[in-house]
């Protein structure tokens, strides 16, 4: 027994069991006191075990828990939530609309494993319309809950997901580690109870279940989300210390037996057309079923063909959501708007007289790009038969997924304008000749960075999401310090000098303006330098370099490693010609629209100033080095000829996954080919080079997963 110790005289060993007990214990106190509204424990007893267990803590900071009953509820809310790296990425679904494209996922995956006719078994289940969540349980018990955030790094949430009945706290006869991921979501009676609930108090009401699940979900204060009723069905799973089945569907009857709901509607199926009957039956049932589903999700059922497999950079070839159609309603166009990107590209948006399509106010479309408007698509063939988009038209908008809504269609007999819509020539911001370049369907702007849109929409996208990040600098707050008198951001480098501007300035400081104080400031202030270490690929992804997005940017920094690598094979590299850019184009993935890009941005002398000022303040980490220990990790390997025992996809793939880089091309910088039947002038070139030329069995035993 360590509760009669006093905390002075404990060694660490009895603090560890000691924090375990007062973890346990606070837990389940706060569980009878949120959960079933039955206190077990009095408030004294309950501040006693606190101060306790803060006590040992401040003794031995150390081994404070992962699950601290100091972060849990009760605990004055902190400001914002801790971010949470995941053991295993989150990643998200790629979708089909019809059956076609549901036979071309079964196809591609049948080409990819080289499967025969026989049938693919998958399994067909509801795709919840919630957010995810992934539950991390260690020797049974529940040490942390984090959202998908990026699907990299979440938002620390346990405390809340404590609170929620069916997430079990501990387990019996689970895998000592067990990452259990799965949707939180709210039902159709409990969400309007919700909202008249709210009403009542004179609080904001919620615009879906989904809002209003994540609006719980993401509380401060925990005690608002235990007061919630969330649910949380389970269907998938991150770190495991074992595996929980062979098949995806025995998995899923597994975590039904742990404890977790499961979705009832989960179905086996023997290939596509078990598939698509199993996708009507649900769709029939959506109405009844008491909580919004947006469409059916397969998964390939057997996890060694998942593990085969694999990933894209951030969606699984072995899944695939199928999308019930989206909800259309008609409403009135009022207005086209040009909006400017940081690309320079025009971009149409049409201004709509606010209408609810599936649950959501919406008040705007995108209309892509001039053709669109006119009635064509990028080939020149009809759209809407033929029918132009004009200002004052009805037209009927959807929603598809989470994207922006579009126009399905107009109703040509309610039109008023007489004429159609006349895209303009001249950029709307800066009255730069606007230019469209033969074969692309974008007008685009040629004022560069002397256009304010451009400037602006670049250093957006500088502090968005996958890029820099910024807690306290997000959209809005650029566009006030784009045009701030006193501390101007025109540029990335301009951002990290504002602190030091604002520290030398003689007038007003930033504490001191509306919207700002002593804490805000300083919080952004901070933010901000942390931000001055910077993973490589995050920096590239952030440059806005046309044609060059995140998967494209973690493709260049693991090709070179540190900035000053990168940097200088840019300024080497010309387009068209020389080792750098042949270099270049080996990256596969890397095509010469992309490469050409890339040179044009870093020989820019305007961009290239602003790229050097930008690095001078940072702090660039090198790529990550490849992961594991196997011997292609860090390697570069080049496909030829057949292969016999998989496809080349299946080979690039795997390649991949351990850590090699596959290039298109054979160069001094290639240590392996793989050489099946029918290899040609690779070959020879390897051989003149000394590469090491491996067949397909050599390839496999080295790459072979222990
Ligand atoms: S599986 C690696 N199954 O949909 C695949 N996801 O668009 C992991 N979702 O982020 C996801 N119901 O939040 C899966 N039955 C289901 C789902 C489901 C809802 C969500 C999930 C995911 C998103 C992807």
């Amino acid at each position: 027994m360590t509760d009669g110790i006093a905390v002075e005289q404990m060694t660490e060993e009895q603090a560890r069991t000691e924090l375990l007990r007062l973890s346990r214990a606070l837990a389940r106190a706060d569980r009878a006191y949120h959960g079933q509204d039955a206190p077990e424990i009095s408030d004294a007893t309950y501040d006693a075990l606190k101060r306790r267990n803060a006590e040992i803590e401040a003794r031995f900071p150390t081994i404070k828990r992962p699950d601290s009953p100091s972060d849990r509820v009760g605990a004055a809310p902190g400001e914002t939530f801790a971010k949470v790296r995941h053991a295993v990425r989150m990643l998200s679904l790629s979708n089909a609309f019809t059956s076609e494209e549901v036979a071309e996922f079964d196809d591609q995956i049948r080409k990819f494993l080289n499967f025969g006719s026989e049938h693919i078994d998958y399994t067909a289940e509801p795709k919840i319309d919630g957010l995810s969540l992934s539950l991390r349980y260690e020797h049974g018990s529940l040490v942390q809950a984090a959202t998908r955030g990026d699907g990299e790094e979440g938002e620390n949430v346990t405390a809340n997901a404590r609170t929620i009945a069916d997430i079990p706290q501990t387990l019996t006869n689970a895998p000592d580690i067990l990452e259990v991921r799965g949707e939180v979501y709210m039902s159709h009676a409990d969400f309007a109870a919700l909202n008249t609930a709210q009403a009542k108090k004179g609080d904001k009401s919620f615009a879906n279940p989904r809002n209003a699940a994540a609006g719980s979900l993401r509380q401060l204060d925990a005690t608002i989300t235990a007061a919630r009723p969330l649910r949380f069905f389970a269907y998938s799973w991150g770190a495991l210390s074992d595996p929980l089945a062979a098949t995806q569907y025995e998995a899923v009857a597994r975590l039904s037996a742990l404890g977790f709901q499961t979705n009832p509607l989960t179905k086996l199926c023997k290939g596509i057309d078990a598939l698509l009957d199993h996708y009507r039956m649900i769709e029939l049932q959506r109405a009844t079923l008491g909580y919004d589903i947006d469409g059916v999700v397969y998964k390939v059922n057997d996890l060694g063909l998942q593990s085969r497999l694999g990933f894209r950079s951030t969606t699984p070839r072995w899944a695939i959501a199928h999308k019930f159609p989206a909800e259309l309603a008609w409403t009135r166009l009022e207005k086209i708007e040009i909006q400017v990107g940081r690309t320079g590209a025009l971009s149409p948006v049409a201004r709509l007289t606010p209408v609810t399509v599936g649950g959501v106010v919406v008040s705007n479309a995108t209309l892509h790009n001039e053709d669109y408007i006119a009635g064509r698509d990028s080939k020149g063939a009809l759209i809407r038969q033929g029918r132009d988009i004009r200002e004052g038209d009805w037209v009927q908008v959807y929603r598809a997924g989470d994207v922006i809504p579009k126009i399905a269609d107009i109703d040509p007999d309610r039109r008023i304008a007489s004429e159609p819509y006349v895209f303009p020539e001249k950029c709307p911001v800066c009255g730069s000749d606007a230019i469209r370049e033969e074969g692309d369907s974008v007008r685009r702007c040629t004022g560069g960075l002397i256009c304010a849109a451009q400037g602006m929409e670049r250093l957006k996208h500088f502090v968005s999401r996958g890029a820099f990040d910024i807690e306290g600098l997000g959209a809005k707050q650029i566009e006030a310090f784009w045009s701030d008198p006193i501390l101007p951001v025109k540029t990335p480098a301009d951002i990290f000098t504002l602190a030091a501007r604002d520290a030398a300035n003689p007038l007003q400081k930033l504490k001191n303006r509306d919207g700002y104080g002593e804490v805000s400031a300083n919080k952004m202030f901070a933010a901000i330098d942390q931000r001055r270490t910077i993973p490589l690929a995050r920096l590239i992804f952030a440059l806005g370099i046309r044609h060059v997005g995140e998967s494209t940017a973690n493709l260049l920094a693991r090709h070179y490693g540190t900035w000053e690598a990168f940097e200088s094979a840019m300024t080497a590299a010309t387009t068209g010609k020389g080792a750098a850019w042949e270099d270049l184009m080996t990256i596969d993935g890397v095509g010469a629209v992309l490469a050409a890009s890339l040179v044009t941005a870093f020989h820019h002398p305007t961009e290239r100033a602003a790229i050097d000022a930008l690095v001078e303040q940072l702090n660039v980490q090198p790529a990550d080095r490849p992961v594991g220990n196997s011997p292609v990790a860090g390697k570069t390997v080049v496909f030829t000829g057949t292969l016999e025992r998989m496809t080349r996809a299946e080979a690039k793939a795997r390649a991949e996954s351990l850590g090699a880089k596959v290039a298109g091309s054979v160069s001094a910088k290639t240590d392996f080919l793989v050489a099946g039947p029918g290899a040609g002038s690779k070959a020879t070139k390897a051989a003149a080079l000394g590469v090491t030329v491996l067949d397909e069995d050599e390839w496999l035993t080295m790459t072979a997963v222990p």
